[in-house]
């Protein structure tokens, strides 16, 4: 990679940043070698704790045991909202920019406490108390983010479910949750268009026993079915509740949250965070990878429904007294120069998007973005996927003037917040790299057997040597699949599932996932998930999902299905088997394409082997390698044969 051109940090950068070249090197020696002093003074200096810590971190990979901060006790809607009151109380908190671009709103901080505190008790009315599980499933509204902090503060356990998931797919996570309240709105907006999702959530209670109350969020006013007794206005709930509500005080490790993601096989896992380590890592990380300084104005476009939404909408900036926007639409609607638009009109200072989205403006062209003042920008960030380096050269050059730093954030779900990054003052940037470990993080990379790969170049499965204050603690329920998912295969080390490499001066580059994982316009997707969704529709016998290199998603679902006995392969089945799947779990996983299989190419002992269809799926038959294992050589010529054309 000696052609890599390297962006030097620009000097007014490295000026104005909390972090320069310097103190990242020192400090980052000094969280690895003192853990314990490193995070200690973080603690205290970022958070307001009401009791200190006994302990600061303890572990046992193999038991799938983390705790930080044993002993401490702390309020993370405290954390958020009331110690900010005196100084920046009527200094915007949430600005909420509507799909409509000519409606927004700010709530101060003032603001915020006020409403989060009167939701509180609305809850509480409800029956609601510390322990319970609230699901929230929202559209981009700053309710989304008042549900979130009022069951903090109560320490009710949320788990937001993405409002574009079907009613099936919330179904599954209500009933493994054992919610007893879900918030809803009545409809969602997105691009001018509506979804029912007070009627999804109806549609998923038919069959959820533990949920006995619905609050609902009066969004558009449009025509939903009520059931009294069970539904309730959350006007109606605020209207009748004081705004004065203390906050109950939670154990470090009481949890905070449950979000679910995919895995390898189709069961969705409820990773769960707890409180005091998570918002230490949320606070910290957004401060220093985005340098956000106080009056930043700063924007990160995820939805509260994916863990980016959680730390770097919500927790981080809130937990920093930052300014955050909060995006109700797409990016395409009124046209393509929406988030251009949204940066000149709140005078963004930090931006913070999925690569996804930037393949997709950069494919309409340059003059959605000159018609906007962006010259507010500062800072810009990248998460969720892989940037490719000719989307990466456009949104330095075209959306940054050629003088922001894009810092590639690589994380997961799992991981709470940014593991690897590079720092906007501290770090010259390489187009398509994640760069360097963030405080307190040790990497490595290791071969299948779990040999450590050492020395520059390298390349392997990437781990993570020792624990970290935002690491998630459990999977809801079980235990044992977190120890077997993420602590078994590498002992002594924790496994996110990505591959990497390390270029020849250590900085690195992920490579992707290295398990049955998909990653779909930045959403992650288990193959199983999909597999398992089509199987359910009465004319497949067998189906078997690859991820395929996609312009736009950067993967695109590619699905081979074999029909039961006597159905007719057909156009209209085709459609009714992608629509089958946005029913099962919701659009994001709507297939794109769908290949007949006869037959699927397998082992002798029965294994489908992935490796076949992923170079079908991509149309490289002259790289299909040794296929003398398969049960059945002649599948493969006929899926060849029959590839659709894209
Ligand atoms: O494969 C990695 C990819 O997204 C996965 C995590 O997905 P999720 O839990 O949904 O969280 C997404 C937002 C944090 C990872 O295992 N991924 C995430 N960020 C990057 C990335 N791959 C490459 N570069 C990134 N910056």
């Amino acid at each position: 990679m000696s052609d890599v051109h390297i962006h030097k940090v620009p000097k007014a950068v490295a000026d104005h940043a909390h972090i320069n070249k310097e103190v990242y090197e020192a400090e980052y020696q000094r969280s690895i070698e003192d853990t314990k002093g490193f995070w200690d003074e973080k603690a205290r200096e970022f958070l307001t704790w009401s009791k200190p810590w006994d302990v600061t971190v303890e572990h046992d990979f193999p038991k799938g045991e983390v705790k930080w901060f044993t002993g401490g006790k702390l309020n993370v809607s405290v954390n958020c909202l009331d110690r900010h009151l005196e100084t920046r109380g009527d200094q915007p908190a949430i600005i909420w920019e509507s799909d409509d671009p000519a409606v927004d709103k700010t709530y101060t901080y003032k603001e915020l406490h006020a409403e989060v505190c009167r939701f509180a008790n609305g809850l509480k009315a409800e029956g609601v108390k510390k322990g319970d599980r609230v699901c929230i499933y929202m559209p981009m509204v700053a309710e989304a983010a008042i549900a979130m902090l009022a069951c903090a503060r109560i320490g009710a356990v949320h788990l937001v479910v993405f409002g574009g998931f079907s009613p099936d797919a919330l179904k599954d996570r209500l009933l493994d949750s054992e919610a007893a309240v879900i918030i809803v709105a009545d409809e969602s907006v997105r691009g001018g268009k509506a979804v029912p999702l007070k009627a999804n959530a109806d549609q998923a209670l038919k069959s959820c026993p533990s949920v006995k109350s619905v609050v609902v969020v009066q969004r558009t006013g449009g025509s939903i079915d009520w059931t009294d007794g069970r539904d309730v206005w959350y006007h109606d709930l605020l209207e009748n509740a004081s705004d004065d509500c203390p906050a109950e005080e939670m154990d470090s490790e009481d949890p905070l949250f449950i979000l679910y993601t995919s895995g390898s096989t189709g069961k969705p896992k409820g990773v769960l965070h707890t409180t005091g380590g998570y918002l230490l890592h949320a606070a910290v990380s957004h401060k220093y990878v985005f340098d956000y300084h106080d009056g930043d104005v700063y924007w990160c476009t995820a939805d509260v429904g994916w863990v980016t939404g959680h730390t770097y909408i919500v927790y981080g900036p809130l937990a920093n007294g930052a300014q955050t926007l909060m995006f109700e639409g797409v990016p395409t609607y009124p046209d393509a120069s929406r988030f251009w638009k949204v940066v000149e009109k709140h005078k963004v200072n930090i931006f913070y998007t999925a690569p996804t989205a930037i393949r997709a403006l950069m494919a309409k062209g340059d003059d959605y973005v000159k018609t906007c003042d962006l010259s507010s920008l500062r800072v810009l960030g990248s998460v969720g996927e892989p940037i490719n380096p000719e989307a990466w050269e456009w949104y330095h050059k075209v959306i940054g003037g050629g003088r922001c730093p894009i810092v590639d954030t690589w994380w997961q779900t799992e991981t709470g917040g940014i593991l690897m990054t590079p720092l906007p003052g501290a770090t010259d940037l390489k187009a398509g790299s994640a760069m360097q470990p963030f405080f307190g993080i040790e990497f490595g990379l290791v071969d299948n057997e779990g040999n450590e790969v050492t020395g520059n170049p390298a390349e392997g499965i990437l781990v993570i040597k020792k624990p970290w204050p935002g690491m998630f603690r459990t999977l809801f329920g079980d235990h044992q699949r977190y120890i077997d998912a993420y602590f078994a295969n590498y002992p002594g080390m924790y496994f996110p599932g990505d591959g990497a490499r390390r270029d020849k001066d250590g900085d690195y580059w992920i490579t992707g996932r290295v398990d049955d994982v998909i990653n779909v316009s930045g959403h992650r997707m288990g193959t199983a998930e999909v597999e398992s969704a089509l199987v359910l529709h009465p004319a497949v016998a067998e189906a078997a999902v690859i991820g395929y290199p996609h312009d736009i998603k950067g993967q695109g679902i590619y699905t081979f299905v074999t029909l039961m006995d006597g159905v007719e392969a057909t156009d209209e089945l085709r459609q009714e088997l992608v629509n089958h799947v946005r029913k099962e779990i919701g659009p994001i996983a709507s297939p794109d394409v769908i290949q007949w299989a006869p037959g699927l190419p397998k082992t002798r002992s029965g294994k489908i082997m992935r490796r076949i269809l992923r170079k079908i799926s991509e149309n490289l038959i002259d790289e299909l390698g040794d296929t003398s294992t398969l049960a059945d050589p002649s599948v493969v010529d006929d899926l060849i044969a029959n590839r659709p054309s894209q």
